[in-house]
């Protein structure tokens, strides 16, 4: 995986049809989408309970590009080798899930994967300031985790814009996860996020059989987030 800032499209499978998740990676990639965001949730740290690494390894052959783990669990560390050897590119830990990220960090990379930090709306960016050698990927939630279709929360734009300054030039992603549209999109583009997961509106309105609209849906979030990131660069 190489880094660049380009505006990426993540679709999130937790609003693709349960029954169907190999097409569905494969449907999504064909309609031009960039990662796949996999939602893995405990039952515990959220209150939802999704798949593991057994469901992450049967789709990774039909994922070309990068399998984007959000880990939504609590302990974290136990499952990092199991995710990685499940063909994980990206494994995301969330910052509220232990005491000792620091610790998750390194185990995340230290299996091969890029890692990832996850921010909760309600937590800030004190402890990403210590943390910045260990990052590949900061993801600041735009809902509370646990459930697609959520109201993204606009408060978390400017948290953006301040961890936008705090990365500076180093390669580190900025995710945005939670009620991400073409009406939101724009937003987060403009404050610096570069990674943009959307479930509910990447997948509504098409299905394995009538794909097209996943195409459409795609387009319209890029579009909108490359306008805005043009309109931004071209103001400085
Ligand atoms: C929520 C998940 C998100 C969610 C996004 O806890 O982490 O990835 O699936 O879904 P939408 O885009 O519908 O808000
Ligand atoms: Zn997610």
């Amino acid at each position: 995986m190489s880094f660049d800032r380009r505006i990426k499209i993540a679709p999130s499978i937790l609003s693709a049809d349960f029954a169907n998740f190999g097409a569905e990676c494969r449907a999504i990639e064909a309609q031009g989408c960039d990662w796949v965001h996999v939602d893995v949730m405990d039952g515990h740290f959220v209150p939802n309970l999704t798949f593991g690494p057994a469901m992450c390894a049967a789709i990774r052959p039909h994922i070309k590009g990068t399998m984007d783990v959000h880990l939504m669990i609590a302990p974290v560390d136990p499952y990092i080798d199991a995710f990685a050897s499940a063909g994980a590119d990206v494994i995301t830990a969330h910052l509220e899930a232990g005491p000792h990220i620091h610790r998750t960090l390194q185990a995340i990379r230290g299996a091969g994967c890029k890692a990832g930090l996850a921010l909760n709306p309600g937590t800030g960016l004190d402890a990403v300031a210590h943390l910045l050698d260990l990052l590949d990927l900061v993801c600041v939630m735009t809902v509370n985790p646990g459930f697609g279709g959520q109201k993204f929360i606009e408060s978390q734009v400017a948290k953006v814009r301040d961890l936008r300054a705090l990365i500076g030039d180093r390669p580190i992603h900025i995710e945005i996860d939670g009620g991400v549209t073409p009406e939101t999109a724009p937003r987060v583009a403009a404050a610096g996020a570069d990674v943009l997961v959307a479930g509910s509106a990447v997948f509504k309105g098409g299905s394995v059989d009538n794909p097209a609209p996943y195409g459409a849906n795609i387009r319209a979030i890029r579009e909108a987030a490359e306008g805005a990131l043009a309109q931004t660069v071209a103001a400085k």
